[in-house]
């Protein structure tokens, strides 16, 4: 439903995006997570055919966003980072007037416009002017003309940014709401939000895709990796050279908890031996080993270890 084969927009001489290929399959809602100036924004542009890519192509339902720019735009509804909602409009003049520029009939627009307005919880806001909502309704009115002329795929770039806590939630459940019937990119730096919406998250980092996976699958693909917790009673430099010293210890960092002990977090290669090899590695300095466990690695702490490079 949605291809992108080895994409490459190029600002001047600075690649913005290099190589980018994916696809998503009907019903998918992918995530794409990255930090700010990964090339999300830009991607989605070129998908959405707001602009060219340099080299590389990419189709919507089959139609090339370039060479089938019209048809693969029907087919496509997009919410961008900043919507362009004309502020001084009712929302649903504003909706009708999105439905006349995409050359919909008056009859559709009628029908559609009804549609939209339950699916986004918009009832009660039917006649209220853009300018006096707030920001979590303007995003809802944002999907609303996303949604309207029944495209197959939507792209959403961050579609929950800034707005508040329970209208995040009852977003989130909109847009779960919409997968199945519609492919959905989406675009987000809250690695929570992924986890609960997506089929599949992309990674992308400096304008390259650095992972592809379910949320679930890339977890277990750092499980290559664990974290080690460990309250130790000792001198904290010493007791962290020892730990490092360890064979599969990639990294250890330490808190000091105060009351005599510290509380020490080790990255590490799987396995009880690196385990044991802590314990004994500590008992062999006289120190004393007051708690040992292992703790799950979280999506965001996947995130920073995909996208930290080695020397940071
Ligand atoms: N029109 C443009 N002209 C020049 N450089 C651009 C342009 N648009 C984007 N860039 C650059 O391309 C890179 C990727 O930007 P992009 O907006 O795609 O990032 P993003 O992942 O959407 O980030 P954010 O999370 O901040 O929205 C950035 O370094 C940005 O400065
Ligand atoms: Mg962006």
């Amino acid at each position: 439903m949605i291809e992108a084969n080895n994409l490459t927009k190029y600002f001047g001489d600075f690649p913005a995006i290099s190589g980018v290929t994916f696809s998503a399959s009907k019903g998918e809602i992918l995530g794409f997570l990255g930090p700010n100036a990964a090339g999300k924004t830009t991607t989605m542009r070129i998908l959405t055919g707001f602009m060219p890519p340099s080299s590389g192509a990419a189709s919507i339902a089959g139609y090339d966003v370039v060479a089938q720019s019209l048809e693969a735009r029907r087919h496509v509804g997009y919410l961008p980072e900043t919507v362009p909602l004309y502020t001084d409009m009712k929302v649903k003049d504003y909706l009708r007037f999105m439905g006349t520029i995409r050359g919909m009939d008056t009859k559709a627009i009628q029908r559609r416009v009804n549609d939209v307005i339950q699916t986004c919880h918009l009832e009660s806001y039917y006649t209220a002017y853009i300018s006096k909502l707030s920001k979590g309704f303007r995003q809802r009115v944002g999907v609303a003309q996303a949604i309207l002329h029944e495209p197959e795929v939507l792209v959403l770039d961050e579609p929950t940014v800034g707005i508040d806590p329970i209208q995040v939630v009852e977003t989130r459940q909109l847009i779960k709401s919409l997968g199945g019937e519609h492919t959905i990119i989406l675009s987000t730096h809250i690695l929570p939000e992924v986890s609960m919406i997506c089929n599949r998250v992309i990674i992308i980092h400096e304008g390259e895709i650095v992972a592809v996976d379910t949320p679930q699958a890339l977890g277990e693909r750092l499980q290559g990796t664990e974290r080690i917790q460990m309250d130790v009673t000792g001198p904290p430099s010493q007791v962290v050279g020892a730990l490092r010293a360890v064979p599969g210890v990639q990294d250890v960092t330490y808190t000091d908890r105060g009351d005599g002990r510290t509380s020490y977090s080790i990255v590490s290669r799987r396995g009880d031996e690196v385990r044991a090899n802590l314990a004994k590695s500590v008992v062999q300095h006289n120190w004393s080993l007051l708690r040992l466990e292992t703790a799950a690695m979280s999506l965001e702490e996947i995130f920073l270890r995909l996208t930290t490079t080695e020397e940071a």
